[in-house]
């Protein structure tokens, strides 16, 4: 070899090495996501300390934001904020030009700060604005002691930009501490360390220590107390509901040591629930140390609260394992249901265990129908490009989720299958996931050791149910289903065979009407059991979907859903109720409801609602 070819070779050689070990050092820790506009990869938050004012007379959020960053070399740090006020922003102190980037409907605008190779904190003066869509501030009518105002936060999914500036991936992890002003006669509590008495100046200080995605970061403030449930659970709710949550609650400690015990230590020292007025979008989300809940989950014989061992679910699969971005929603709620039904079966058996299944795997079938037209959202990877999150939240992440995780269970057997996810729990502790990553981790540490062959791609990746799901059966919806069918046919009903029925199997029961029901039949069974005055908010929402679907218009039932449109604001319900309207041709009197309706819900249902029943065009103006 000639001596120059050699040197020549001894170049490249040395050049590649060189470029291996800085791709290494390169390797982005933070993945590619469309729904913020951060560059994590160059600069990141790590801490936030903030320091804010609740006013309820101009219903604003006003304060600072100070945040600890690291900084990989970049000139500035970008943030996501949406219908912000920002006033000025400073980088250790001293205050620098901020920009802000054009707005976009999604996203927002990006707030791009300048820093310098070892800035350490910048800080954020702002305002929240009433455009704002993660706040919202009730009057004292819209409460349940109809005293005093009250105040809710809802971060998820990409809701906590427009309450803080902040990088608003599920990707980024940061503690915090928040010193929070609100009005006197007020309390005020955060996913973070709690208050469990009111304070003297209406000042008060959190501390979240462990780090936590951006979509959990969560503020409640209003006229409410504390009760223990156990020394780790309790509850906060207003004064006429604090003894009924604590009683419909009473539960929660078992359901966390049942946690425990299948998938490892509880991480995050205390479990408490609040329960929040009625407009309350969701039926529960799970912010650390704090779930938020419906008011409507109290149902006064605990039936519903698998809603809380849901949220309780969280703790693992979201809040410790976090899906890295929304398109892998699924690894939130999918893994969540499959929890949250684990942990029923460990306190109440299988039975109630099955049925909560089986009505997740009704819901899913009429997803799946509803998706005719657009097969790939019944994927569980979703690709949300260009989409609000939101789209992607429905049944095909929870149910589809659950059966995928109940299939691989039945195939590999419960003991294995425990140890695996208690596994996978503990070596992604305080991280996030990507469905990419979960399929490798789950043929490396579960189905190959095992030889085990699963459709795996075909359930992650492709559309619709793979064949070799498993059937879930459950006798007690047998046995329902044939009571319906001999009413049906005799057009009585013998009621000693339904005194022990569970809210599941009156869900069940009234969910499976065949299309030919009669208003004759449905006036019979109003009369039996008076389902129109159910005070079981799931019972009373599926009769009134029936109600509409069917045209039954006895026993006052009209008023009744009426009122209950305008009570309550939980999107799952609101939005079941004015889907059947609409299916029925009945869009007016569903529009008729909703201009009635709509200043109480949350911005989350609004914007459902509004698509649905194409609000903006009949009334040609905003959100008011
Ligand atoms: N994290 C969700 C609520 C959520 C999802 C908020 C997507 C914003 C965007 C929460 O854990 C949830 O799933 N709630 C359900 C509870 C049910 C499945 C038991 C709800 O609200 O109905
Ligand atoms: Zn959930």
């Amino acid at each position: 070899m000639k001596k120059h070819t050699f040197l020549y070779l001894l170049v490249i050689l040395i050049f590649n090495c060189e470029s291996e070990k800085k791709n290494m050092s390169t390797t982005p820790k933070y993945v590619e996501e469309t729904h913020s506009f951060a560059k994590p990869n160059n600069s990141v938050i790590t801490h936030l300390d903030l320091d804010i004012v609740v006013d309820f007379e101009q219903e604003i959020i006003e304060g600072t934001a100070t945040y600890q960053i690291s900084n990989n070399n970049a000139s500035e740090i970008v943030l996501d904020t949406k219908f912000l006020d920002i006033i000025s922003t400073k980088a250790d102190g001293k205050n620098v030009d901020f920009k802000l980037d054009a707005f976009d409907e999604q996203l927002g605008e990006a707030l791009r700060i300048p820093i310098s190779e070892d800035t350490k904190t910048i800080t954020i003066a702002y305002k929240t604005t009433h455009k704002t869509e993660a706040l919202q501030w009730l009057n004292p009518q819209q409460t349940a002691d109809k005293t005093n105002p009250f105040l809710f936060t809802q971060g998820q999914a990409i809701l906590t930009r427009t309450w803080i500036p902040i990088q608003d991936s599920p990707q980024i992890r940061i503690t915090y501490t928040a010193k929070v002003k609100v009005p006197q006669q007020l309390m005020a509590v955060m996913s973070a360390e709690n208050p469990k008495q009111k304070s003297s100046d209406g000042i008060y200080n959190f501390k979240m220590q462990q780090p936590i995605s951006p979509y959990l970061i969560a503020l409640a403030v209003g006229d409410f107390e504390y009760k223990a449930v156990s020394n780790r659970t309790g509850v906060y709710a207003e004064k006429s509901m604090i003894d009924k949550a604590q009683t419909e609650f009473s539960d929660m400690e078992k359901m966390v040591a049942a946690a425990e015990n299948l998938y490892g230590d509880y991480d995050w020292d205390q479990f408490d629930v609040i329960v929040l007025p009625p407009s309350f979008p969701f039926g529960g989300m799970e912010n650390p140390r704090l779930t938020f809940a419906t008011p409507t989950v109290i149902a006064g014989d605990k039936s519903l609260t698998s809603l809380i061992a849901h949220e309780l679910a969280h703790s693992w699969s979201g809040n410790l394992v976090t899906n890295a971005t929304w398109n892998d929603f699924w690894l939130n709620e999918g893994f969540t249901v499959y929890f949250e039904i684990r942990i029923m079966e460990a306190l109440y058996g299988k039975d109630r265990a099955n049925m909560i299944a089986l009505i997740g795997r009704q819901d899913l079938e009429e997803e799946v129908e509803g998706f005719k037209d657009e097969p790939d959202m019944t994927k569980l990877k979703l690709d949300l490009d260009g989409k609000n999150p939101d789209d992607g939240m429905n049944s095909i992440a929870y149910d589809k989720g659950y059966l995928f995780l109940r299939t691989l269970e039945e195939k590999v057997g419960r003991e294995k299958f425990d140890a695996f996810l208690k596994k996978y729990f503990k070596t992604n502790a305080f991280s996030t996931v990507t469905t990419e990553e979960f399929v490798d981790y789950l043929n490396t540490n579960l189905l190959e050791p095992n030889n085990i062959d699963f459709k795996v791609k075909e359930w992650v990746y492709e559309p619709g149910i793979p064949s070799n799901q498993a059937i879930i059966v459950s006798n007690k919806f047998e046995n329902a289903e044939q009571t319906l069918k001999e009413f049906l046919d005799t057009k009585s009903i013998d009621i000693s065979k339904t005194k022990d029925w569970t809210t599941q199997e009156w869900v069940h029961f009234i969910r499976n009407f065949p299309e030919t029901i009669t208003t004759d039949d449905l006036a019979r069974l109003d009369e039996a059991f008076n389902f129109t005055n159910s005070t079981n908010s799931h019972i009373a929402m599926v009769w009134y979907e029936q109600a509409i679907n069917h045209d039954y218009h006895g026993n006052n039932v009209d008023q009744k859903i009426e009122d209950f449109l305008i009570h309550v604001g939980r999107r799952w319900y609101v939005s079941t109720l004015f889907k059947a309207f609409k299916r029925a041709d009945k869009v007016d009197e569903a529009l008729a409801i909703y201009k009635k309706s709509r200043p109480n819900y949350h911005s989350v249902t609004v914007n459902t609602i509004d698509d649905m029943l194409g609000y903006e065009d009949f009334e040609s103006g905003g959100m008011q």
